[in-house]
């Protein structure tokens, strides 16, 4: 009998949408490895952008969160996308940890819960550009290099560093205007000391990547450092990243550990997929640069079986 004529139903493989943006799919490295684990394990995923508005997303089982990396300038129609998929389907992570995790003002939560993070000022209100400045002035000591980012921002996007006032006397007002500009245009801004310690290539040295899939710890890589001093902040879809595989110190499992406990206590979620990102701090134990539980890269391709973990984990959320 012809196929297309058989009116009994077939079976067919659950559908998993990995949510990613036009622009992103293409660049998204971890999106061939992941599609081809989760055909693997009976899983029929495909990439589906999350701004087009033809989607039916009730038609997935399973809605994954990989690559919508242009969402920073437009947080508040993407948390409203959250918010519509989790209404018809299984969205993961779920609308609340999103929301929560999105804004780098978790770090200030995180802080409050004892896990150490990288010094951070935030600056959430419009003022004059010399208020600014002397508000960067008091939270970054003048032996420091300045960084200044928006809150919501995601592949280094709109964020910059800046020379210490000690090296160079223009510093602190390149980096007001930078800063004032964001917060003009109704951005939430942090500002940071810049952390030497990622240029440090060393074993412990840089920027370490700690990847967890389905709550469990699935590998980590060390990320090369992403600021020039001196470069504009980047206007593309994200900075180019220099990866490499790493093995976590002990030290460095045990506080991405307590950064996810502090994580699932303030969302209420255990995570289907977390990055931890940690950097030495100045007494050379990690503190938190970043907690990724919307659209991490997870670099699948440095770690052989990582991709089939993942799956694992996908499969594990569909199947219940
Ligand atoms: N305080 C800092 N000290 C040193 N490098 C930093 C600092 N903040 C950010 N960076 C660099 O900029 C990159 C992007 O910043 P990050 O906070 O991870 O935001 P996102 O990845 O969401 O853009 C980091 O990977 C790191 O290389
Ligand atoms: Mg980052």
């Amino acid at each position: 009998m012809n196929d297309a004529l058989d009116p009994r139903p077939r079976p067919r493989s659950p559908r998993v949408a990995l949510a990613t943006s036009t622009e992103a799919w293409s660049l998204d490295e971890d999106a061939p490895l992941l599609t081809a684990a989760l055909a693997d394990v009976g899983l029929d995923a495909r990439g589906v952008v999350w701004d087009d508005p033809d989607v039916d997303w009730s038609a997935f089982e399973l809605v994954v969160i990989r690559s919508t990396w242009d969402y920073a300038t437009r947080h508040r129609e993407f948390i409203e996308w959250t918010e519509r998929v989790q209404a018809v389907t299984d969205l993961r992570n779920p609308a609340a940890v999103i929301a929560w995790n999105t804004d780098k003002r978790y770090l200030a939560d995180l802080a409050d819960d004892g896990v150490a993070v990288t010094p951070t000022t935030f600056l959430t209100t419009p003022m004059p550009e010399a208020e600014v400045s002397e508000r960067i002035a008091e939270s970054v000591g003048s032996d420091r290099g300045i960084v200044v980012k928006p809150t919501v921002s995601a592949g280094s996007k709109d964020t910059a560093r800046y020379a210490s006032r000690a090296e160079d006397p223009h510093a602190l007002g390149a980096a007001a205007t930078h800063a004032a500009s964001l917060l003009d245009r109704g951005r939430a801004v942090m500002v940071q000391p810049y952390l030497d310690s990622v240029d440090d290539d060393g074993a412990d040295g840089g920027e370490t990547g700690l990847v967890f899939l389905g709550g469990t710890f699935s590998h980590a890589f060390r990320k090369g450092p992403l600021l020039a001093l001196g470069a504009d902040p980047v206007t593309g879809l994200y900075a180019e990243e220099t990866i490499s595989a790493r093995e976590p110190s002990d030290e460095q499992l045990a506080v991405a550990a307590s950064v996810l406990d502090a994580a699932r206590a303030r969302t209420g979620f255990t995570e289907l997929y977390a990055r931890v990102d940690l950097l030495p701090g100045e007494d050379g134990s990690p503190v938190l640069l970043e907690l990724e539980l919307c659209e991490p890269s997870f670099f699948l391709t440095s770690s052989p079986g990582s991709a089939a973990r993942a799956a694992e984990a996908i499969a594990a959320k569909v199947r219940r």
